[in-house]
């Protein structure tokens, strides 16, 4: 989703996370929680919904997954913008339950086998603080058949449905500090595999077959938590929070690996998705053929600059990855292109396979955003991107269709994660909030952030430093660099790195989406493809869809059934 209607969104997710935690049980009390992880598989709330208007009853457990959760301050600070770039009072919230973040709900329907798959839900957009939700009402009334109903279609397959709140950025402990930096949704997430585990003979659904799925920032964590199955990296922190199935001396009893992932406009290698983004977006902010972030209609100069920088640094990134194209050539600046347009056709060729149309060049799309207030718009941009004739694409031009992608939704602006100015970067469109020590609110995360960045006295860059980025990544900002690694599966993929990689994997990025650039995804499709424990990878961005998730439910599900079928014994 785009980030004006992510606004709105969260409003609506935090007033109902705190009705649903209001009317739950006393199960989650606000007083210390039990120091058993076990679950008892008697005690569970019933809840009655229709699934195609046939009455289902599922059971409901709720569960403090770590022994010891962080002490949450029952004031939690506004940390998204609201409409008009202010922060929204309705998101300055008391916590109904300061145990809601490293909680998780456990919904099984009536007659779930023990064999059947877990759909692990992580909720957390913008990489955000997910406070625990219910995404599976008393009374709601589910479809199997919709496209954007995932609970109908893993109720009607007869799986798990689990929901998982995790810290992340923008929340404040009982001590003042910053419990939801990276990687902290990482790690909770791990907590509540291995509260999986550890319970998987006392309830039905199979630990072994664990999908973990996510949009966008979410996206991003599905990715990474897929990658990194049984890292040792992340078994202190595991061991700090009492996580199921580490020992007394800081060993894995358990595994945390997944069996699938199915991820949504995954937001991910913060790290150098600035990079991405000016390498492949300057050309169309300097053809001005978009708006600009300042008014003006226009990239301010200093702005261009900035892009230029960031977007030469991209070519030698990439090749450091050393990834494949599918017919084998290496993944360069070279080839990226064509990849990002190939990735395009196919699925132009897809849209018109099922029965779609493309305008002759000239005539408009007719394409529907969401708008921030719920509904859609329609909006209209004429074709002046891609030619078809008989089903396939003869003729693709894809600056032009860059240069459309950028009308639709305008830029970010630059840098678009790493924002070197920080004064009030709490919004979605900056990701400053997510790292920094334990008593910081925030600090730059790439080097062209860092040393921008001149706002005295933020703890943050090189004027506060006194160090320039080399300097400080390789010694007093290790920590720094730790919490990138361990929030990036391009960490973990890969045959050399040492995790338990899952095995299949369902990735989806909007063909309009902007809110990270095309490489990231293409590049995360190829490290993912590459991996030798990968067997599968769908990887599509779909036809003139923009930053969501869950837009294509029956196709996801389909692929589930499909890779659940023919995985033997994972
Ligand atoms: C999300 C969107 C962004 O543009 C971003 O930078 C991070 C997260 C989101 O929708 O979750």
């Amino acid at each position: 989703m785009n980030s004006r209607r992510y606004a709105k969104v969260a409003v609506k997710v935090a007033c109902s996370a705190a009705l649903a935690l209001f009317g739950a049980s006393t199960a989650l009390a606000k007083t210390a929680p039990a120091a058993r992880l076990q679950v008892d598989p008697k005690a569970f709330t019933l809840v009655h919904v229709t699934l195609d208007g046939k009455p289902l009853a599922l059971r409901r457990y709720e569960a403090v997954y770590v022994r010891k959760p962080v002490a949450m301050a029952a004031n939690q600070p506004a940390r998204r913008m609201g409409p008009g770039g202010s922060p929204a009072a309705a998101d300055k919230q008391v916590l109904a339950n300061p145990l809601a973040y490293q909680s998780l709900y456990v919904f099984v329907p009536e007659g779930a086998k023990a064999d059947a798959a877990i759909i692990l839900n992580v909720n957390n957009g913008g990489w955000f603080a997910s406070e625990l939700r219910a995404g599976i009402r008393d009374g709601g009334s589910y479809q199997s058949t919709s496209n954007t109903d995932k609970v109908g279609a893993a109720l009607a397959a007869g799986y798990v449905y689990v929901d998982v709140g995790t810290r992340g950025r923008g929340i404040v402990a009982a001590d003042g500090t910053y419990p939801g930096h990276a990687p902290a949704a990482v790690i909770d997430t791990k907590a509540a595999i291995r509260w999986l585990r550890l319970n998987d003979a006392a309830l039905p659904g199979s630990a072994e077959r664990i999908v973990v799925t996510g949009t966008s920032g979410g996206g991003g964590l599905t990715a990474v938590i897929a990658a990194s199955g049984d890292s040792p990296d992340f078994l202190p922190e595991l061991a700090r929070i009492g996580a199921a199935g580490i020992s007394r001396t800081g060993k894995s009893t358990l595994s945390d690996a997944v069996f699938a992932a199915i991820a949504y406009c995954p937001i991910t290698d913060l790290g150098h998705a600035d990079l991405a983004y000016e390498w492949l977006y300057g050309p169309v902010r300097s053809a001005g053929g978009t708006r600009g972030n300042t008014g003006g209609g226009q990239w301010m100069p200093a702005q261009m600059a900035a892009s230029a920088r960031l977007a030469a640094g991209y070519p030698a990134y990439l090749d450091s990855l050393h990834l494949k194209l599918a017919d084998g050539r290496a993944l360069t600046a070279a080839t990226m292109r064509d990849a990002i347009g190939a990735q395009v056709i196919a699925e132009v060729e897809h849209h018109i396979a099922q029965g779609g149309t493309v305008p002759a060049r000239g005539e408009p799309f007719n394409i529907a955003i969401p708008r921030m207030f719920g509904g859609s718009m329609q909006i209209t941009r004429a074709n002046d991107w891609v030619t078809v004739s008989g089903g396939k694409v003869t003729d693709f031009d894809l600056g032009a269709f860059l240069t459309f992608v950028a009308a639709i939704t305008p830029l970010k602006p630059v840098p678009a994660f790493d924002r070197s100015h920080n004064s009030g970067n709490t919004g979605i469109d900056g990701e400053n909030t997510l790292f920094g020590a334990a008593d910081q609110a925030w600090s730059n995360f790439t080097p062209y952030g860092w040393e921008a960045n001149d706002v005295a006295g933020d703890g943050s860059g090189a004027d506060d430093a006194g160090l320039a980025w080399k300097g400080w990544i390789t010694h007093r900002g290790q920590p720094l660099a730790r919490q990138l690694r361990m929030i990036d599966p391009f960490s973990y993929l890969g045959a050399e790195a040492k995790a338990r990689v899952a095995p299949y994997w369902y990735v989806r990025h909007g063909m309009i989406d902007r809110d990270t650039a095309f490489p990231v995804e293409i590049a995360l499709s190829r490290a993912i493809a590459g991996d030798s424990a990968v067997k599968e990878l769908d990887f599509a961005l779909p036809w003139m869809t923009p930053h969501s998730g869950d837009y294509d439910v029956q196709s996801a599900y389909r692929w589930l059934k499909k890779v659940i079928s023919e995985s033997g014994s994972w």
